[in-house]
């Protein structure tokens, strides 16, 4: 098998520490497999930002699609960029410039302890998230009349595309057939938006037709987000819009523990593919050695096994498995442990046993 290359931006705030460890967690898993992996990191951040006016580089994209098997990141944020600019240039800016329509967001409970209800077990919650990652809400078209008088009028658009629509409900459909997931939930809001859902409405309508075997069925957003947390047993796969599934992936994180332990891919299907924990940048806790970094840790699990190398994922999500039924983890969810020495109980695990 080919050597993997990766590009590593670490980004702002807590994403340096946690990619710090994801990265310390790939290099013990490939120097045990005898496998090799180059990491190269990039500075695309609020600090370079605010040095050099630069967020994401002119060539940026066409470098990374040229040399990279896919991109690692942490987080963007950083109040002394309050409009998030180099936020939208980077990290929209990839998603959008990159085509990376699957914003895949598997949602796993490994300890009962970890979830905030009553009586749910691991078996309980797991579950995959598919956000559209490429428009709805954020397309970032719209604008500004009469700002700053009293008639100002302000506008976003909700740009649905057929193309964007079916693409991501087809990737939700195919996903489970061929992981032998057997139920697929559509989420919109075509009860008001009429124009727009009603095109989710149609397109699920029609490619679900292409799945016999899989049950399809429906839930309007809100009803979803009380459904997530009231049983989370009915979910296997949940197919939604962007924004909606920006909102119910926050959600869904809280049923694994919080934001610290959920991972994210975003995916072209074929193409260089961006990997980064759901969690932001939590300015209040960064530098402080505070940040849960399994999230990101289950994230460069999730880009090895998109990358073909299953064994090394596989190897990695059980070592966090001990690492948080040991107990030895960060705060946020129970433990006593700094970033630093958390991961260290999971890349411990990763080492050849002697
Ligand atoms: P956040 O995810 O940074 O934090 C939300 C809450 O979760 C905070 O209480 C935080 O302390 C906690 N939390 C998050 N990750 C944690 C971890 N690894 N360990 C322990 N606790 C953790 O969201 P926010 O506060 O809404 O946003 C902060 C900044 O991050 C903003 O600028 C926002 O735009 C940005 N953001 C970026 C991304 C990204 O780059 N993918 C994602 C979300 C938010
Ligand atoms: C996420 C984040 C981003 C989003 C922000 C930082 C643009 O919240 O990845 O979930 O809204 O998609
Ligand atoms: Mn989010």
């Amino acid at each position: 098998m080919k050597d993997l290359r990766i590009a590593v931006v670490p980004g702002d705030g807590i994403g340096v520490e946690v990619i710090r460890e994801a990265c310390a967690a790939i290099e013990a898993v490939a120097a045990a497999s005898g496998k090799r992996i180059t990491l190269t990191p990039f500075d695309w951040s609020a600090d370079a930002y605010l040095k050099t006016g630069v967020s994401l580089p002119a060539d940026g994209l066409k470098m990374l699609a040229e040399n990279f098997d896919a991109i690692l990141l942490g987080a963007m944020g950083d109040p002394r960029v309050p409009d998030n600019r180099h936020a939208a240039d980077i990290l929209l800016g990839m998603r959008f410039g990159l085509d990376l329509y699957v914003n895949h967001r598997p949602v796993k409970l490994l300890d009962a302890r970890l979830c905030p209800l009553k009586g749910v077990e691991p078996k309980d919650v797991d579950f995959v998230v598919f956000r559209e990652n490429t428009e709805g809400l954020y397309v970032m078209m719209g604008g500004n009349f009469k700002k700053g008088t009293p008639d100002e009028v302000a506008t976003d658009i909700d740009l649905n595309t057929r193309k964007g629509v079916e693409r991501i409900i087809r990737h939700a459909f195919e996903y489970a057939r061929a992981t032998g997931r057997k139920k697929v939930l559509m989420s919109d809001k075509s009860n008001v938006l009429i124009h727009a859902h009603d095109l989710w409405q149609r397109v699920f309508k029609e490619v679900k037709a292409g799945f016999p075997e899989i049950t399809a069925s429906h839930m309007y957003v809100d009803n979803l987000s009380l459904q997530l947390v009231r049983d989370p047993r009915q979910f296997e796969v949940i197919v939604t819009s962007n924004m909606f599934g920006d909102i119910v992936t926050d959600i869904a994180a809280g049923l694994q523990g919080g934001l610290g332990m959920a991972a994210s891919g975003n995916i072209h299907p074929g193409k260089i593919s961006l990997f980064e924990p759901v969690h932001g940048s939590s300015p209040p806790i960064a530098g402080k050695n505070i940040a849960n970094p399994i999230g990101a840790i289950a994230t460069a699990a999730l880009m090895l096994a998109h990358l073909g190398w299953k064994e090394e994922a596989a190897r990695i999500d059980a070592a966090v498995l001990e690492a948080v039924r040991a107990g030895q983890t960060t705060v946020d969810i129970g433990g006593t442990l700094g970033t630093r020495e958390a991961a260290a109980a999971i890349v411990e695990r990763l080492k050849p046993r002697s």
